[in-house]
């Protein structure tokens, strides 16, 4: 079954599967939204039905709250969950500090309260989602319906004074329409090719009426998990400032694979 897997999924399961082992009986956890996470869910869910594991679980979209209750995670609301003890998600980017781009899923404002209200964040990924710099994948920020023009006219005025490449925004589609995020608002795409400076960036967006939140997640992320085709693992901690190698065998989950293709 896994060979109908490509190596980049294949990646993407690994990085899951090793993160899934970092939870524990009674835990809170939020459930990050994209691909990846996807794994992710598939493989607690799995532990759920099989191991007898018992977690509640924070959705950080409606997808992924609809994933996980079909594989039998119980899925509370964050206010009902309060505060979390680790939130697992993917990324669009992230660099040497941890610092990611994410919402290429459009789901980066519950990701963001979600593992802003969480002990620790740990982020899954392929090996392709590393970068030197941030800011080849465009940025996306969300911003209300309302005067969505003017916001983006302020964005492309505002990036003017910032050390990126490119400036341009595009109001992200869903074929013929405006993509719509689950709060209900839209999504302008940032195209800067590099972000040279984005602490700054992230802080001087949020400050653009309109603006409700960007994808960029300073100083959030713990640990992240980079996942490789052939099934090995890399952990990197930036607090501890340590970096563990594991190799995972894909046999072991072959039910999952099935569920997949179901
Ligand atoms: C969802 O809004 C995003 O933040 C995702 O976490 C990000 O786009 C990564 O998605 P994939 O795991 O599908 O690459």
């Amino acid at each position: 079954m896994t060979g109908e897997l490509s190596p980049i999924d294949k990646a993407k399961f690994v990085a899951a599967k090793r993160a899934a082992n970092m939870v524990e009986d009674g835990m809170r956890v939020g459930l990050g939204t994209g691909s990846t996470a996807a794994w992710l869910v598939r493989c607690i869910g799995e532990m759920v039905r099989n191991e007898g594991l018992k977690i509640r679980g924070v959705p950080t979209s409606t997808r992924t709250a609809e994933l996980a209750r079909d594989v039998g995670i119980e899925v509370v609301s964050l206010d009902e969950a309060k505060w979390l003890d680790l939130t697992i998600d993917g990324a669009d980017e992230f660099d040497s500090d941890l610092h990611l781009i994410k919402g290429g899923g459009g789901a980066l404002l519950q990701e963001k309260i979600v593992a802003t209200a969480s002990d620790q964040m740990v982020v899954i990924a392929d090996a392709a989602k590393e970068v030197d710099t941030l800011g080849s994948f465009p940025l996306p920020v969300e911003v209300i319906p309302f005067g969505w023009q003017t916001t983006q006219a302020l964005l492309e005025e505002t990036l003017v004074s910032m050390d990126v490449m490119g400036r341009s925004a595009s109001l992200r589609m869903n074929g013929d329409v405006s993509f719509v995020t689950d709060e209900g608002n839209y999504i302008l795409d940032l195209h800067l090719n590099r972000i040279a400076n984005a602490r700054q960036l992230a802080l001087v967006l949020n400050q653009i009426p309109g603006v409700v939140e960007n994808g960029l997640f300073i100083d959030i992320c713990d640990t992240v998990i980079i996942g490789h085709g052939d099934g090995k693992v890399e952990v990197r901690d930036i607090n501890e400032g340590t970096v563990e190698h594991d190799k995972l065998d894909f046999a072991e989950s072959d039910n999952l694979f099935t569920d997949l293709v179901d």
